[in-house]
């Protein structure tokens, strides 16, 4: 596996990036499931240096820095989400482009102290960039809480030609008004997913599978009982526990 290629979703964001920002926060899978679950998982992040990787419209970075991050540095791929970025953090967070799936340069080694990362390392196919750079970027012990689409969900929706490895996909969101969208995405296995984590020096400290807030029920109950019985999102909560080349 390579990154060599073009960002796969790069285009699709461009044409989303305001939609998605107008919409994600009221959406049943974003803002009843994903975003909460995320902020569950990560906790108190009063005092942390933080990386936010994909930071889409800088819902997340916004989050943190109000509950007292001492500091929010997020990246995307797409410009446009970059300055939906800026304007979200109200230019607390230092926003920036750039490809997970090529090294950071621009950072420095043990940085932060927590790297977070909703719904995006997906659209990376070698993940061994993106998390040695985390591993490089975080202090010893430092956290790194990411959200990736469950394998059954992204099997259900994508229905790929196989179960196994890593695949490329491509669906058309149709949830975000206007005209459809195609995204590319690409489908992992399990074993994609907590494999590479491991092998980048981090120790698993849990992954959750997330479930939708309880008041989606009375708002949308079509779209409770889909993400209440079957998991499309999983967060992945890991350790830095050892610092690859020492
Ligand atoms: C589903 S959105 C999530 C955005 C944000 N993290 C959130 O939860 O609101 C996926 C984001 O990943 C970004 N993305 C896709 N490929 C990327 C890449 N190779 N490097 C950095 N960001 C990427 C997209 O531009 C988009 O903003």
């Amino acid at each position: 596996m390579s990154n060599t290629d073009k960002p796969i979703a790069l285009e699709a964001y461009e044409a989303l990036a305001e939609r998605y920002a107008a919409m994600a926060e009221t959406k049943a899978e974003n803002g009843y499931n994903e975003h909460p679950a995320m902020r569950i998982a990560i906790g108190d992040p009063a005092g942390l240096q933080i990386l936010d990787a994909g930071c889409g419209p800088g819902f997340l970075s916004r989050d943190l820095l109000d509950k007292g991050a001492a500091s929010a540095t997020a990246f995307d791929i797409s410009p446009k989400m970059v300055e939906i970025a800026r304007r979200t953090t109200g230019c607390r967070a230092t926003c920036f482009v750039a490809d997970l799936a090529q090294p950071l340069k621009t950072l420095e080694d043990r940085s932060f102290d927590l790297v977070v990362s909703s719904l995006a390392i997906d659209y990376v196919r070698d993940w061994s960039v993106p998390l040695s750079e985390f591993a490089r970027l975080l202090k010893t012990g430092g956290r790194l809480v990411m959200s990736v689409q469950h394998p059954m969900g992204a099997f259900n929706w994508y229905k790929p030609k196989s179960a196994f490895g890593v695949q490329l996909c491509r669906a058309d969101w149709k949830g975000f008004g206007g005209e459809p969208v195609e995204v590319p995405d690409y489908y992992r296995s399990f074993e994609e997913i907590i494999n590479p984590v491991m092998q980048a020096g981090f120790s698993l400290k849990g992954v959750t599978e997330t479930r939708p807030l309880p008041e989606l029920k009375a708002l949308n109950p079509r779209k409770f009982e889909q993400n209440d019985s079957f998991p499309t999102f999983m967060i992945i909560d890991a350790v830095l526990s050892a610092t690859p080349g020492k």
